[in-house]
């Protein structure tokens, strides 16, 4: 089966077996039979931050479990949503019913059950920001287990599922902490000046999640249209003392402060000016309007968009001696 439809990137490539789960009991019954344990496993939601570099010689597991169900206790709102609803459509669900805390992720594209994984994030707010907990199959053994937002062990772009429990789970639901009072996060400078723009002076959800919404349309390709996963790469954080040193080579370096005497630096202007952004190169290359974003022009390999990445990290090191960490998942 091809998974051309399958990763936002547009990658065709084939996979040797695909399952879709439809409900928890759909895990317990696949992997009662231990022929599909011991194959190669990709776990698929909205294939939305993977590049797919060759072939998948195993088991493709698409989850699409659905259902979103909402508990209100005075002002707190917990939400439950199956781990294959569609991201944007649960931040909708809820911008429209006044529940207040995602408003910020409005169209990051993937999946529910993703988005703890790599502990997704935009305009100054991160998945952790609002996760109270999510359920998740052991494939080991056939249990499912809760996971309380310290046992996810959040960082940027970072989750236990990502390091010491990575392959070891598949998440089928997660449970979100909202409420019914909002607390406009206005951290991120653009959403302030648009809404400024606007005439908005008392934002509502809705309205940032319109702000957000324009923003990301204006500076980010729609992966319906240019195949692409987002950021391919972290942005990366360095030391103090190795930041003065670069700040006084390249006075204009972007960068935000990211606690413990460590320094962000914004991966897309770094790429910006080793001259990359824009730039098309064979099938692939880099977003007109934001560099950090990889793009297939159509008919691009993985093989081609993943050694495009390796040239940008190489020349990224060479002017800057920073090394860019990608954040798209390789599939090898
Ligand atoms: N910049 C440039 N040139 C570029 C792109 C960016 O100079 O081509 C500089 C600008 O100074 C800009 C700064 O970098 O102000 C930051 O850019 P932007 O606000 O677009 O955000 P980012 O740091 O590039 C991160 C996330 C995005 C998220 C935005 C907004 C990562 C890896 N990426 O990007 O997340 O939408 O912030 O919060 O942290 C994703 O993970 O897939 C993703 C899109």
């Amino acid at each position: 089966i091809s998974l051309k439809n399958f990763n936002t990137f547009g990658i065709d490539v084939n996979a040797r077996y695909f399952v879709e789960i439809n409900h928890e009991d759909d895990l317990t019954e696949l992997f009662a039979d231990e022929q599909w344990k011991q194959l190669p496993r990709l776990v698929l939601g909205g294939g939305s931050n993977m590049l797919l570099v060759n072939n998948f010689d195993g088991l493709v597991i698409r989850l699409n479990i659905r259902g979103i169900e909402h508990r209100i206790n005075h002002e707190d709102v917990f939400v439950e949503a199956g781990a294959g609803e569609v991201w944007n459509d649960l931040v909708n669900y809820c911008v429209d019913h006044g529940y207040a805390g995602m408003e910020n992720l409005t169209l990051i594209p993937g999946s529910v059950g993703a988005s703890p994984i790599q502990n997704i994030g935009a305009y100054g707010v991160e998945l952790k920001d609002v996760f109270e907990s999510c359920r998740a199959f052991e494939i080991a053994t056939g249990a499912f287990k809760v996971f309380t937002k310290a046992d996810c062990k959040f960082g940027y772009r970072e989750s236990v599922f990502k390091s010491e429990l990575a392959g070891q789970y598949i998440i089928t639901s997660v449970k979100f902490h909202l409420s019914l009072k909002p607390n406009i996060n206005l951290k991120y400078g653009a959403i302030e000046q648009e809404l400024a723009n606007r005439d908005i002076t008392e934002p509502t959800i809705k309205d940032v999640s319109q702000v957000v919404a324009h923003i990301r349309v204006s500076k980010l390709p729609d992966p319906s249209t240019i195949g692409n996963a987002g950021s391919f790469f972290k942005n990366p954080v360095i030391g103090l003392g190795e930041f003065q040193a670069l700040q006084q080579q390249f006075p204009d370096v972007v960068n935000y402060p990211a606690g413990d005497g460590q320094v962000k630096l914004a991966a897309g202007w770094l790429i910006e000016q080793c001259g990359w952004k824009g730039k098309i190169v064979g099938n692939t290359g880099t977003w007109k309007n934001q560099a950090l974003v990889l793009v297939n022009h159509g008919g691009a390999t993985g093989e081609e968009v993943y050694n495009f990445s390796s040239q940008i990290i190489d020349s990224v090191y060479h002017k800057f001696g920073v090394t860019l960490q990608r954040e798209v998942n390789i599939i090898q």
